[in-house]
């Protein structure tokens, strides 16, 4: 019997191609989104779809009780830094109160399996010393986004010591490219890589780029981009441990441990479409950590991820039939 995988946030970026991965790799799936940020269109027909929010106890006692579900993937959730710091309560509540209301209902049915899509952003402005990121360095978010994040990742923890919940958190740094059928489609976009492929395909559309005097190589900031079909299968790899109690870590970070600069995202994206992009430099944003570099040795050590996509031009050019 293959295993049943609740998606929460089917319809977005990652939970879309999650899902079509997971169905390549013989599960069952049942999505559920509610549609604030997806795309219908992202949906798999082969899939049942709950059309609710994520935090709606009447709904997730309706869903548990139609199906058996092993494991919870949790995708869904409010991800834009900048709007968390005007509004800090949507981020506590969405990211926060709502999502203890799915452990609370996955308790009540006996569900206990769930991995969770947690962020860099948990780790605020790491030291020099610092990077690249371990999972035990330091947490100290610095927007209600990265906050929000970290005290479900702690919820978590505290459901595992009183309610035997088994989860895994995965750190993603900076997600990036697409899957054969599903990409990435933001609304707003903030990603650096859509945000250009829209200026190449929309000559309206210039790029902003905040800051050229960060302590890096050219003195833009430096990021750690990590193909989402690779992500995808840390995601697989986790559902396996908890399905098979395999020994593994409640946290891990997810990317490459190499960086590259705006600039430098720029020029590949100019080399592989072989136009100029037009951008002005900006002010710095607050509370733009310079480097973001993950080390995601554990991973690989312990769950034997082995990420085999990590080519930022086949990240650039996969992305851009999804992106218009
Ligand atoms: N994209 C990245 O680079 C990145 C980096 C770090 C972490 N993450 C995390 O990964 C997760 C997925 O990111 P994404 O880029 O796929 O985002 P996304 O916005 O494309 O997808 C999120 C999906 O969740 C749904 N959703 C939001 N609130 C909901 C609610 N209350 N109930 C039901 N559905 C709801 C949205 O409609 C959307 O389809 C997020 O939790 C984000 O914080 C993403």
């Amino acid at each position: 019997m293959p295993h049943t995988i609740l998606v929460i946030g089917a319809a977005g970026y990652i939970g879309s191609i999650a899902t079509e991965i997971l169905l390549q790799e013989g599960y069952n799936v049942i999505a559920l989104d509610d549609l604030s940020k997806g795309h219908k269109e992202a949906l798999f027909n082969s899939v049942h779809f709950y059309h609710t929010d994520f935090g709606n106890i009447a709904e997730l006692k309706n869903i548990f009780s139609k199906n058996k579900i092993d494991v919870v993937l949790h995708f869904a959730g409010a991800a834009l830094v900048a709007e968390s710091m005007e509004n800090p309560f949507k981020y506590f509540n969405i990211n926060f109160c709502q999502a203890q209301n799915l452990l609370d209902v996955m308790i009540l049915f006996n569900i206990k399996k769930i991995v969770f899509s947690s962020t860099c952003a948990v780790y605020g402005i790491p030291k020099p010393e610092e990077i690249p990121i371990k999972e035990s360095t330091q947490t100290k978010p610095i927007n209600p986004y990265g906050e929000s994040k970290l005290l479900f990742e702690k919820a978590l923890e505290w459901y595992k010591n009183s309610a035997e919940l088994e989860y895994i958190t995965l750190r993603y740094f900076n997600v990036a490219g697409a899957s054969k059928n599903r990409g990435e489609r933001h609304n707003p976009e903030t990603h650096l890589i859509p945000l250009l492929i829209r200026a190449v395909k929309n000559k309206n559309y210039g790029l902003n780029v905040y800051g050229n005097d960060y302590p890096t190589k050219d003195g833009t900031t430096v990021r750690d981009y990590v193909h989402v079909v690779d992500l995808v299968y840390a995601h697989i790899l986790a559902i396996k441990a908890l399905l098979n109690n395999k020994k593994h870590q409640n946290i891990y970070n997810i990317g490459y441990g190499h960086g590259y600069s705006v600039l430098e995202i720029i020029n590949s994206v100019q080399e592989v479409f072989k136009t100029k992009i037009p951008y002005k430099i900006s002010n710095k944003r607050p509370g733009d950590p310079p480097v973001l570099i993950a080390d995601s040795r554990k991973i690989k050590e312990d769950l034997n991820w082995e990420p085999k996509l990590n080519d930022i031009n086949e990240m650039i050019s996969s992305a851009s039939k999804f992106i218009v």
